[in-house]
């Protein structure tokens, strides 16, 4: 396939003008490059699936490597939140037909079922904490260097695509006495009580940079509830704490909006942070609660309600400026490349194909909903998104039966979401690989190549364009609330989960059951650029290797308490070895003298439990700086 040279020809000019061929010709040209790369895509994704993928050696079965890269960027790591949302799509193509896809997911139930008794930096099963690790290596052990991290998105990114995969399962009578879906319920459940505990804390956001309560987190942890409480309530479950739970969580996502767009980021922690919050994260957000049986609701969110538009052209229109490829495009009714978000510095900051395509999927989802309800509202919300695909929109409802302009509008929207498919294979190469990014200066493939999430994000693209277009099937929905009552004040709450391993779906069952959150408290006066870190001889304390070291925290630092904490999930019961060491700014590394001993307290009627360590540092101070 010659993307390139097709695409050229049709260049990259307004839809409406410039083309030698029909409008409906151009269609059809752009629904065969569609298909070609279809399969090239999906064909990616696979690749990049354990055990048999051919990019993804090493990797144990049911894992989705991110990138087979290994070098500038390593991606060879399994990332929660990539192989949720790529699982989620294999669930939908397997719901279309493809029955060659059911084994990929019963292996990724299976790994996700180990991959959560894995203790890891973030914490262990026990207390949940441990669900809201970002990342792994491809053998599904734990990856302890620094990161951003917790992130909680990926539990109920998982939940939801093992709830679709489930509520199938029990639909078509496949698995006719639930046994498969029973099984997989313990992964959904660990999952759905991490949300309904920690959905009230911050985290990192989905680009693994901003601590803090993201739009994208919140939008799909509510979904996970939802749909978790419907299906818990087929399988006869306690889903007390998703129904409670989900009010709130929908009362906070309102407060994303500012008036114009959602904010994709609130309640940052870190200092000194300014962004406009126009961000790729909430056009993600959308499509990934997209129903197709939902009502416009702004409170939703969903593809077609007025905010949703309103954010997108926000998004949109800040990237028309900022990149050179985009430079010589009018500025409506036309595809241009886009980014995460403008103040993006990551590989100089570049769009990326998947954020490209989740402009076009966002659409193709709305025209799917109008089409549904037969009516397009357009008010002064939505108005300059309208205007930007349809030059003479006017505020109105306008429905399907009696006038050409709901025709007309729809017809618009498919235009304006087919020049960002353009856009993406324009530059993508020849031979269809899709990397994570394209240059802003000239559309040159950049970073990752071969990203699953990418691949993954033009088969959920197609899926949708092909739902609006043709009979093709939708998506299933997942039960958005029809018309959801927002409270007068939101409540900050939690339940507190219990959490245990899944082991009907494949987990070990040896994971502790029962654990103490430790804080060591240390007394260590340090210059600055000078770091403690905690070592000891279990998996959880790094097994002696200074690389795996715990990184101490010096939030509580001052001149009268040189204090640096460290909080570990250890096993109750445990006996442990450990020691402190520094590492000096020229990477010299300072060893306590003595190895310390602790003996975690035995497991008594809470886990976890609260256990603290007080101590001074034993050993050679580091030198002072000149
Ligand atoms: C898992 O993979 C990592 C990274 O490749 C490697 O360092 C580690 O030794 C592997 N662990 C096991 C148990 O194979
Ligand atoms: C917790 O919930 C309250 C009420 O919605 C909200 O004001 C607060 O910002 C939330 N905090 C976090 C970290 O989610
Ligand atoms: C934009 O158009 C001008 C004039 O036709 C041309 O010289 C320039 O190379 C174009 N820039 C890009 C990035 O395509
Ligand atoms: C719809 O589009 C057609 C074709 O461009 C045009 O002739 C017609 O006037 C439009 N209808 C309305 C109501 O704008
Ligand atoms: C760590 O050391 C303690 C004390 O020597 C010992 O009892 C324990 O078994 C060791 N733990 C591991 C995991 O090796
Ligand atoms: C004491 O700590 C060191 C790491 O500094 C470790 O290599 C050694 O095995 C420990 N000693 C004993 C007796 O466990
Ligand atoms: C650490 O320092 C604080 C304040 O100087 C002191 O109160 C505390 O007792 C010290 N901890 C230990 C273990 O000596």
């Amino acid at each position: 396939m010659k993307f390139r040279a097709i695409l050229t020809a049709l260049a990259a000019a307004s839809l409406h003008e410039a083309s030698a061929k029909p409008f409906g010709q151009r269609q059809a040209d752009l629904a065969s490059r569609i298909e070609a790369e279809n399969k090239i895509a999906l064909q990616g994704v696979l690749n990049n699936f354990g055990p048999d993928g051919s990019q993804a050696p090493g990797a144990s079965a049911g894992v989705l490597i991110a990138s087979p890269s290994t070098d500038n960027p390593n991606y060879y790591y399994t990332w929660t939140r990539d192989a949720a949302l790529t699982l989620k799509m294999v669930v939908d193509e397997f719901l279309h037909g493809n029955g060659d896809l059911q084994y990929h997911i019963r292996d990724y139930v299976k790994a996700q079922a180990i991959v959560q008794t894995v203790s890891n930096p973030s914490g262990a099963l026990a207390s949940g904490r441990g669900l809201g690790e970002p990342k792994y290596y491809a053998n599904l052990t734990r990856f302890n260097g620094d990161w951003g991290r917790p992130q909680r998105d990926g539990p109920a990114l998982r939940a939801t695509a093992l709830i679709t995969y489930s509520r199938y399962l029990l639909s078509t009578g496949i698995d006719s006495d639930g046994t498969e879906a029973n099984n997989i319920w313990p992964v959904i459940q660990n999952d759905l009580n991490f949300v309904a505990q920690y959905w009230n804390q911050t985290g990192f956001d989905l680009w693994e940079e901003v601590d803090g309560s993201s739009f994208f987190t919140t939008a799909a942890q509510y979904r996970a509830l939802i749909e978790g409480a419907r299906l818990g309530k087929q399988l006869q479950q306690d889903v007390s704490a998703y129904e409670s739970q989900a009010p709130n969580v929908f009362c906070f996502l309102q407060t994303f909006w500012n008036g114009k767009y959602a904010v994709a980021n609130i309640n940052v922690k870190q200092s000194g942070f300014s962004r406009s919050g126009i961000d790729a994260n909430t056009v993600l957000a959308s499509v990934a609660t997209f129903d197709p049986e939902a009502s416009c609701d702004d409170t939703l969110f969903q593809p077609c309600s007025s905010r949703a538009l309103a954010n997108l052209k926000q998004y949109i229109d800040a990237f028309r400026t900022i990149y050179t490829i985009n430079k010589n495009i009018s500025a409506s009714a036309t595809g241009v490349a886009t980014g995460r978000y403008v103040e993006d510095v990551y590989f100089n900051g570049n769009p990326w194909y998947l954020t490209t395509l989740a402009v076009a999927e966002q659409l193709y989802d709305a025209i799917q909903q109008w089409s549904t309800i037969n009516i397009i509202t357009i008010d002064e919300t939505s108005l300059a998104f309208w205007q930007s695909a349809y030059p003479s929109a006017q505020t109105g409802t306008y429905t399907k039966s009696g006038y050409s302009d709901f025709t007309n509008l729809t017809d618009a929207v498919l235009a304006y979401a087919d020049g960002f498919v353009e856009t993406a294979l324009k530059y993508a190469p020849e031979n269809g690989a899709l990397s994570e990014q394209y240059s802003r200066e000239d559309g040159t493939p950049l970073s990752a190549r071969d990203l699953t999430w990418s691949y993954a994000s033009f088969v959920t693209m197609r899926a949708a364009r092909l739902a609006a277009t043709s009979d093709y099937g939708q998506v299933p929905s997942w039960g958005s609330p029809s018309n959801p009552q927002v409270s007068s004040t939101c409540t900050p709450s939690s339940v507190k989960g219990t959490y245990k391993p899944a082991v009907a779906a494949g987990a070990p069952s040896n994971a502790p059951a029962c654990t103490y959150l430790v804080t060591f408290n240390l007394n260590a006066t340090t210059f600055y650029g000078e770091n403690i870190y905690l070592f000891g001889n279990s998996t959880d304390l790094g097994d002696w290797r200074v690389s795996d070291a715990v990184a101490g925290g010096a939030e509580y630092y001052s001149d009268t308490r040189p204090l640096w904490t460290f909080t570990v999930e250890l096993p109750a019961g445990a006996e442990l070895e450990y020691k402190f060491l520094r590492k000096e700014p020229s990477g010299e590394v300072l060893y306590e003298v003595e190895n310390r001993s602790l003996h975690v307290s035995e497991c008594g009627s809470e886990s976890p439990g609260e256990q603290a360590v007080e101590v001074n540092w034993n050993g050679p101070v580091g030198s002072q700086m000149e």
